[in-house]
């Protein structure tokens, strides 16, 4: 990407740190307290992205660490992954929008070339897209994640699965038995490409 906000050089996910935190691209950075960059292994197989962060995200800095990302760790724990050895988790846009409503189009689309630079350092061979911002944001701005999850996208020898958010789980627990099959999608994959031996004790 040329201009201003030229990403290309960097090969590292810690100087790329270093530059997001200082991203004004849209205007959402003036009204958050952290630039939440992400979290997790950076040499992880597996990329966890979610919309973007929430009060309890701006206030510590990090990714999904109130009550969604608390279930998220559950979820992880039965698939035998955990946040900081088998996962990153990044989300869609790195700034809080005010109120947690959902971030604009234009505010995606400013903070994709920091989504895309993490994706290229981190270059993750499977994805998992939490919610319909994400899905919209990565495979499909027309996608529906009630329509969509559950089914493998391939994109450039990345296979990226969409399922729901945990926050949805939250709101309706009745939406976990898919959200489950989801994931053991994902385990199964992890053991088809990543580690044949790999522990759930679910599944
Ligand atoms: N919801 C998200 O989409 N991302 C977070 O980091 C936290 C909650």
């Amino acid at each position: 990407m040329e201009g201003l906000w030229d990403l290309s050089g960097i090969g590292h996910l810690g100087e790329l740190e270093k530059k997001v935190s200082a991203c004004c691209s849209c205007g959402l950075r003036e009204g958050c307290r952290a630039v939440v960059f992400g979290e997790g292994n950076p040499a992880a197989r597996i990329v966890l992205c979610g919309e973007g962060p929430g009060a309890d995200e701006d206030r510590l800095g990090r990714p999904f660490v109130g009550k969604a990302g608390q279930l998220l760790d559950r979820i992880l724990g039965v698939c035998g992954f955990n946040r900081f050895e088998h996962v990153y988790i990044l989300n869609t846009v790195k700034c809080r929008p005010p109120g947690n409503r959902i971030p604009s189009e234009e505010e995606r689309k400013a903070c994709r070339p920091n989504l895309d630079a993490q994706l290229r350092i981190i270059s993750p061979p499977i994805m998992v897209l939490l919610g319909a911002t994400a899905l919209q944001e990565v495979i499909d701005p027309g996608g529906r994640i009630t329509r969509d999850r559950g089914r493998w996208v391939e994109r450039n020898g990345v296979f990226i699965m969409p399922t729901y958010h945990p926050a949805a789980l939250l709101r309706n627990p009745a939406l976990k038995a898919d959200a489950w099959k989801d994931f053991k999608q994902v385990v199964y994959k992890y053991r088809e490409i990543v580690n044949a031996d790999h522990y759930s004790p679910h599944c």
